[in-house]
């Protein structure tokens, strides 16, 4: 079995940034080390930074009850209105957004001062979206397909601002950009899907088209590791999605010939090695098997 595992899998530079503040912080910090939100949507990691007394603050109302250390803001981002108020509060804020979520919070503000409204493709759920969404200062929507945008109404002649959640689906929002420009608003498209996004959609796609079965690795709260299997799913029907070496059944694969693997930006280097080593021992394991049957036969 042939087993091609592709290069842009695992931490994005957004996520390998925030993660390695946590550590530098671990170290240096004068008190406690608090992230608002996991810092990643990777159990292991954040478990791991856990134990090194990295506290997770889930809500505002425990925003509001620090008093001293450092807040990390993660790669997501957050609204304008809780970086606020974490200043407020005289403790140290690191801000770890990642530069390309922050260059997003830069165009809907200005369209915001401009009075123009803001379209964002992507989840209304998802953190980085709900940072964004923060950042405008004035009328904001999420739309999530092509459908919700021609569903979509707004007064004649309004200026919309279109942009994307970084890790939107680039053919997704490609649909939702012709939707955009049919309704004649004002127009202003801004494809900020982040070029590792990209980079590493297409390399799951081109991998997935070639192999027999795809295993997919990340979290289960990783929507852009939800996106990247369901790309994988449109090109190869045996895709897997695990979230750790435990999740993964190797049975299966001992029909095929060629298996790809991809992961998403918070899986670890660690976890897709350990993937990557067990399924190769299977391999050198029933190849074994097979040649000492082939063997007795004789
Ligand atoms: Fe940043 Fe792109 Fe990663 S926006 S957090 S480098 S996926």
């Amino acid at each position: 079995m042939k087993i091609t595992v592709a290069e842009s899998a695992g931490f994005c530079f957004g996520v390998k940034r925030a993660v390695e503040e946590c550590f530098h912080q671990i170290e240096n910090a004068d008190g406690p080390v608090y992230t608002f939100g996991p810092i990643i949507h990777n159990d292991q990691v954040v478990e791991e930074l856990n134990r090194k007394g990295v506290q997770v603050i889930y809500s505002e109302e425990e925003l509001e009850q620090v008093h001293r250390g450092v807040i990390i803001i993660r790669s997501h981002g957050v609204p304008e209105r809780i970086q606020k108020k974490m200043e407020s509060l005289g403790v140290k804020v690191v801000d770890a957004t990642c530069p390309f979520v922050k260059k997003i919070h830069t165009i809907v503000r200005k369209a915001g001062e401009e009075g123009k409204t803001v379209i964002i493709a992507g989840s209304p759920d998802h953190p980085e979206v709900q940072g964004i969404m923060g950042w405008a200062a004035g009328p904001v929507y999420a739309v999530q397909s092509a459908e919700e945008m021609e569903r979509l109404e707004l007064p004649a002649r309004t200026e919309a601002v279109l942009v994307a959640q970084t890790t939107f689906h680039a053919g997704k929002f490609e649909d939702i950009v012709d939707i955009f420009r049919k309704k004649e608003y004002y127009n202003s498209v801004n494809n900020t899907v982040c070029s590792a996004t990209d980079k590493r959609q297409t390399e799951a796609r081109e991998i997935a088209q070639q192999v027999d079965a795809m295993v997919v690795i990340g979290g289960r709260h990783s929507s852009n590791t939800r996106k990247l299997y369901e790309i994988c799913m449109e090109e190869c029907k045996n895709t897997y999605f695990i979230e750790t070496l435990v999740d993964l059944d190797t049975k299966p694969f001992q029909s095929f010939s060629h298996v790809g693997i991809t992961a998403g930006a918070s899986t670890p280097k660690s976890i897709i090695e350990e993937v990557h080593r067990k399924m190769s021992e299977e391999q050198t394991f029933q190849e074994m098997l097979d040649s000492s049957f082939k063997t007795v036969r004789n």
